[in-house]
């Protein structure tokens, strides 16, 4: 079957990207599936950095037909930047691009909304989204009456359809009077159509039936993958609501987000970072608001690429990825900035939770068991090598077998893929049946924190 996936296991910037650039050269089609320019990816290739939200990263390889589906949310002005940006410095896209008409269009209305809402969550709370207006176009694709998908940009109706849209949500918005702020401003329905049709010139030789191609490639026997954006813990069905993102991050979003049925994959890699990571509110029952969060921070540039927000740390939990490798159907493990853990004595991994004096090892469907969840962990040797030089699994210390051992037993998957840099170079590939021979080394302790 000519179908592998790509899922982020935790809460989204797993270093996917790197995962995705270098898994490109084996497939003919990468394929976003889902989210929006609320993901961003970070790809390091020949000395070169390159940032994309939108454009799967197969972009930058020849040969390579990219795809986004209906499953995403298409913010317009994100697309054309990103092929503005890819074409300035060298790289074709006409040609190598594919939009679906089916996807979603973000207007300046979602914007408005997303940040408008977010700080409203009955208790007050907020999500912390990344103000990309994400939830506010799903909220609309999947109420219907006012939604607009790429294909009804280029209809005789535009215009008409876009006055009814205004008309409503100006009546929506400017009602809206934020605690202390004030009401946004109303919004002009014929400026927008004007830029929106602008945008879909220049957008229409990448629009396609995406659905169609990609059945007939994967009938075809061409070799497609999968990319998703965000982590499984972001899914807005399975991750830890309400503090999640609008689609289905983890894997069960592959189908519906790209038409092609799930028969047709038959490799799934789960990425998860050698530490957890997460960006905007929720819990994070690993956090280290201390000295090690610090150094996971720093060593790993853990700032955010699309909003630049430092990002909270904390220890691996293999709890809550046990639970996403199974929900996603995760064959084989890799697992990234292995390296940025170098310099600390001691490692810790989760192994399960005490929540209210009880021992549980089942990630809680409920958001207030996971608030109150005290991880239990297990202590592993660190190590103070410089691991950013090792090219093969005999390069790497003992420690950091021991650890990768743990997360593969914890996990019961093996670990295929050990990126040690963000260079394409700095990557480790095991014999996929070799995860199981990572040694353990015996445990130092157990215990609450
Ligand atoms: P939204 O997707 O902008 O609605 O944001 C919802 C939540 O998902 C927020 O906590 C964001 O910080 C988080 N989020 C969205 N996209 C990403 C991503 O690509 N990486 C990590 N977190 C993300």
């Amino acid at each position: 079957m000519p179908g592998t996936c790509v899922i982020g296991l935790q809460w989204g910037d797993e270093a996917k990207g790197k995962l995705v650039d270098i898994l490109t050269g084996e497939h003919d089609f990468v394929v976003r599936y889902q989210g929006g320019a609320n993901a961003g990816h970070t790809v390091v290739s020949g000395g070169e950095t390159w940032k994309l939200s939108l454009i799967p990263s197969g972009i930058l390889r020849d040969g390579v037909q990219c795809v986004v589906t209906g499953g995403v949310v298409l913010d317009p002005a994100s697309a054309i930047r990103e092929i503005d940006m890819l074409e300035s410095r060298g790289v074709t896209v006409t040609g190598k691009l594919l939009l679906s008409d089916r996807t979603h269009v973000v207007f300046p209305w979602h914007v408005a909304e997303d940040r408008l809402l977010d700080g409203s969550l009955s208790g007050g709370g907020a999500i912390g989204t990344t103000g990309r207006g994400i939830g506010p176009c799903y909220r609309d694709k999947v109420g219907r009456s006012l939604a607009i998908r790429l294909g009804d940009l280029y209809r005789d109706d535009f215009r008409q359809r876009i006055d009814h849209v205004v008309d409503f949500k100006n009546r929506l918005l400017t009602s809206w009077q934020p605690s202390g702020g004030t009401a946004p401003e109303p919004l002009d329905a014929k400026a927008i159509h004007t830029q929106y049709r602008d945008y879909a010139e220049r957008l229409r030789p990448f629009v396609a039936d995406t659905t169609a191609v990609l059945l007939d490639a994967v009938e075809n026997g061409r070799r497609v993958l999968f990319e998703g954006a965000q982590g499984a813990l972001l899914d807005i069905d399975h991750g830890t609501f309400p503090f999640v993102t609008s689609s289905n991050s983890s894997g069960v979003g592959v189908a519906s987000g790209s038409g092609v049925p799930g028969r047709w994959i038959d490799r799934v890699i789960g990425v998860v970072k050698a530490y957890s990571t997460r960006v905007g509110g929720g819990p994070l029952p690993t956090e280290q608001d201390n000295a090690i969060g610090l150094h996971l921070r720093e060593r790993g540039r853990e700032y955010g690429t699309v909003t630049m927000r430092p990002r909270r740390c904390g220890w691996f939990d293999a709890v809550a990825a046990r639970y996403t490798a199974r929900l996603s159907g995760v064959d084989e493990l890799a697992v990234m900035l292995l390296d940025v853990l170098g310099g600390l004595d001691e490692l810790k991994i989760c192994s399960a939770y005490e929540i209210d004096g009880r021992r549980v090892t089942q990630f809680p469907s409920q958001i207030g068991d996971l608030e109150r969840a005290v991880p239990v962990y297990e202590t592993l040797p660190g190590w103070s090598d410089d691991l950013t030089g090792a090219r093969r699994s005999a390069d790497l210390p003992s420690a950091a077998h021991g650890y990768l051992a743990a997360i593969s037993d914890f996990l019961g998957r093996p670990v295929s893929i050990v990126s040690v840099g963000p260079d394409r170079e700095q990557t480790i590939f095991c014999d996929r049946a070799q995860g199981t021979s990572w040694q353990r080394p015996q445990p130092t302790g157990s215990a609450p924190a």
